[in-house]
């Protein structure tokens, strides 16, 4: 199952997510998410697993062009020259030839480098070394300030999402201009969320869990979600989110969840070495 990239390429509807794990961890739970039928992994430099990642995707005994690996370059490599050497330690960590999906971390706007970093990025991509170029955790303004200055719109911004925060304005914005919104803690970090009567509900009248249920409110929205989980018993019910869906009476219970409850840092301000 997958969604059309605006630069034409595809990628999964969902993935696994790695962080926090260690190199060991990322290792064994890329491994099983793979022989589960995970395609999309991903990773981030300053998570400190790209190694275990590319170790896994290494054994995996999956053909490469069939996995979506995406990582994503730290805030202390922000800019051109910076960026290009980001990237090239990422790719060497990874152990891979290319990665197919390529995100700026966090704007860091108070250094105000990721124009300049997003050149970098434009260029990787027409190197072939990134497949597809997006963001994570920016705003319409910024994405707005890169297409001026560049041309290039990311095709993708990966971005805090889930019941609790729901981010509505923003999804409208990326629908108007293309952009796939990819959701990070999609279960709320599995807190309290999973506990919330109406996920409750939901999940007794579908015969699911109550992390299906919001998996699947992401993917109706047109999200991708990318749960992160060390069990491969969880790892297997998250994906297993395909063969059922919500009605929009559901659907609507669910947005009643939205609380502006964001659980981590905000784009304007957040600091990310
Ligand atoms: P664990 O790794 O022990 O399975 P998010 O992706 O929103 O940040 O949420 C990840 C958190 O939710 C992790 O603590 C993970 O714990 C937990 N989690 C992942 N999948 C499930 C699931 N199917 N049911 C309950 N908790 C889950």
């Amino acid at each position: 199952m997958t969604i059309m990239l605006c630069d034409g390429r595809p990628m999964p509807r969902l993935g696994l997510g790695t962080w926090p794990m260690n190199d060991d961890g990322a290792h064994q739970a890329v491994r099983h998410a793979i022989s589960l039928g995970y395609r999309l992994i991903d990773t981030a430099a300053s998570y400190g697993n790209e190694a275990g990642v590319g170790a896994a995707v290494a054994e995996a005994g999956v053909a490469r062009d069939d996995l979506f690996i995406t990582t994503k370059l730290r805030g202390s490599h922000h800019g051109y020259d910076a960026a290009m050497r980001g990237f090239e330690e990422s790719r060497a960590r990874l152990g891979l030839d290319y990665v197919d999906l390529y995100l700026i971390h966090w704007p860091l706007p108070g250094r105000d480098l990721y124009v300049d970093t997003w050149r970098a990025f434009a260029d990787l991509r027409e190197q072939g070394l990134a497949r597809s170029i997006g963001v994570s955790n920016f705003t319409p303004a910024q994405m707005r300030r890169l297409a001026e200055e560049t041309g290039v719109l990311p095709a993708v911004n990966q971005v805090e999402l889930h019941p609790g925060f729901a981010q509505r304005e923003l999804r409208a914005w990326h629908a108007e201009h293309d952009i796939v919104t990819e959701s990070w803690s999609p279960l709320g970090r599995g807190s309290k969320l999973l506990d919330e009567p109406v996920v409750a509900d939901l999940a007794a009248a579908h015969a699911r869990t109550p992390a299906q249920i919001v998996l699947r409110w992401h993917l109706q929205l047109g999200a991708v979600p990318i749960p992160k989980s060390a069990h491969p018993e969880r790892m297997r019910q998250n994906l297993d989110v395909f063969d059922f869906s919500l009605t929009d009476e559901e659907m609507a219970r669910m947005a009643e969840l939205d609380s502006d409850g964001r659980l981590g840092g905000d784009p304007d301000t957040h600091v990310e070495l």
